[in-house]
């Protein structure tokens, strides 16, 4: 019986941090889409660009990070979900010191790109653990 809870638990916790990486490389393409907005539709959209990031640049990071403890995922999703935070903390960098080092805007795309490889990484390497998952149960 406590096996049994413990074992849900796990899945738990596997299935929700595989579901909040698809949301957080879904909401890498919406920012950057709304970038695209600001750019050749209205710079209006700017601000949705900056509000957007605040809903989910530090909140998903933070919701996988307790995922993962629930899970109780390897050490590779623990250094992933760091990585997020180094990289969103390094578009805040980037997006607000142009006026002191205007060439480190230039790099915001670049790490935009960065961050939509490491997060599909990050859905890659959850569903390949879940699946691989359904394969141990599959034997059990
Ligand atoms: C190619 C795509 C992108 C372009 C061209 C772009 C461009 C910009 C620009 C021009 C700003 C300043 C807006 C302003 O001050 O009104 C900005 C802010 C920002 N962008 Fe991007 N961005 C892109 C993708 C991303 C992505 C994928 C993220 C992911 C998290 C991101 C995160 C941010 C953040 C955190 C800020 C600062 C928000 C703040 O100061 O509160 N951007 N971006």
């Amino acid at each position: 019986m406590v096996m049994k809870k413990e074992f849900m638990r796990e899945r738990f916790g596997r299935g929700s941090f595989f579901i909040l990486a698809v949301i957080f490389a879904a909401c890498i393409v919406i920012q950057v889409f709304i970038a695209g907005l600001s750019i050749f539709v209205s710079p209006v959209n700017w601000m949705n660009h900056t509000m957007f990031v605040h809903l989910f640049g530090m909140n998903l990071p933070l919701l996988l990070f307790v995922t993962a403890l629930i899970g109780k995922i390897p050490k590779w999703a623990y250094l992933h979900t760091f990585g997020l935070l180094v990289f969103i903390f390094a578009m805040y960098f980037t997006a607000n010191i142009t006026d002191n080092i205007p060439w480190a805007g230039a790099l915001h795309p670049i790490l935009a790109m960065i961050l939509f490889m490491q997060s599909a990484v990050m859905v890659m390497n959850s569903w390949k653990m879940i699946v691989k998952k359904q394969v141990i149960e599959g034997v059990e």
